[in-house]
């Protein structure tokens, strides 16, 4: 048995200490920092700049303040926690129980996605926006069993995920991987550096996993998501999933204050219209946006209390 399949969440030593983004800061003159390509030779923005890079990844990381991706992990079993992680990860299961199992309910309905737009849609190009440290069933993972030669671009605002993501998250030689340090909020840095990699006047597959609740209402959530699919083709897809309180609304309201109190970047539940409604309009496949653990589970998967919504809307070909 590997340490992965322990823990759930694969390991990585990164002796030398590194800062993750902790601001919320929206980031849109921020420029992308590109970390590698798939063939192991710097991307061309590295090339470019490469003491931009270094000054940008190999920052100091305070380990006392819990961060949303390592919070996460734990939730998942990962080992690559720190104290202040592991103390805001038990405080909220402490106030919602489910959130472990929601927390595995949605790397699930990752899995699913991504197989299905690769296996049923013919998707053969990825752009996964807020990674989360790797784990197994990584999106490249799922789309390269089904064609090897997809093509999966990571984008994290947080440069130690996307250290672990460079070191662990590699692509078969048929495909590619590469990684983009950027916000969410920042839709043109990510589209401008995805197209390195995929072919954006080809469908892609989209994949906004349980991080959209980390972007307050004030920053727009639903524009943000409609600036992205402004950049893509016809015939693209772009699934979310999404904190709501919908299920125990006092239990996850507590939680999530909880949370908010022990980590820099806070997140947002939103009910099932709310959620519904950062898609603009755009056409949902069926079943629409529901619970993530009932978004075209497999067949005889017995349905868990899930505090994710879960939704996939496509862009109608004949769009633009
Ligand atoms: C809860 S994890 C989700 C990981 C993965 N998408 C999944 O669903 O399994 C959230 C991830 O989003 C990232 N994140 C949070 N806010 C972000 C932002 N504004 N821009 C980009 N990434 C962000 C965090 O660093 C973290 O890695």
């Amino acid at each position: 048995m590997t340490s992965s399949d322990r823990s759930g969440v694969l390991p990585l030593d990164i002796s030398e200490p590194v800062r993750p983004s902790t601001s919320p800061e929206p980031p849109s003159s921020t420029p992308a920092v590109r970390l590698a390509a798939s063939d192991g030779e710097p991307a061309p923005a590295a090339r470019a700049d490469p003491d931009r890079l270094h000054s940008r990844c190999d920052l100091q990381f305070d380990p006392t303040v819990a961060h949303p991706a390592r919070v996460y992990a734990y939730w998942l079993g990962g080992k690559d926690t720190y104290a202040a992680d592991r103390q805001a990860a038990e405080e909220v299961i402490r106030l919602r129980p489910a959130v472990v199992a929601s927390a595995r309910a949605n790397r699930a309905f990752l899995a699913r996605v991504v197989r299905f737009l690769a296996a049923d849609c013919g998707i053969r190009q990825f752009l996964d926006i807020g990674t989360g440290l790797p784990a197994p069933d990584s999106t490249h993972q799922v789309a390269q069993d089904v064609a090897p030669q997809c093509r999966v671009v990571y984008v994290d605002n947080d440069p130690v995920v996307m250290a672990h993501a460079r070191a662990l998250l590699t692509s078969t030689a048929a495909g590619a991987c590469d990684y983009i340090q950027a916000d969410v909020r920042d839709s043109g840095t990510i589209l401008a550096g995805a197209a390195v990699t995929l072919d954006l006047t080809k469908p892609v597959g989209v994949l906004l996993l349980a991080v959209l609740h980390f972007v307050p209402d004030s920053d727009d959530p639903a524009g943000v998501v409609a600036t992205l699919a402004g950049g893509l083709a016809p015939g693209s897809f772009i699934a979310i999933s999404h904190l709501t309180a919908d299920l125990a609304p006092e239990q996850v309201g507590a939680a999530a204050q909880a949370y908010n109190a022990l980590a820099p970047v806070a997140v947002t539940p939103r009910t099932h219209a709310q959620v519904s409604g950062l898609f603009g309009g755009l056409p949902l496949l069926a079943p629409g946006v529901v619970p993530a653990c009932e978004w075209r589970p497999d067949i005889g998967a017995v349905a868990q209390p899930c505090d994710l919504h879960a939704g996939v809307a496509c862009l109608p070909r004949g769009r633009r």
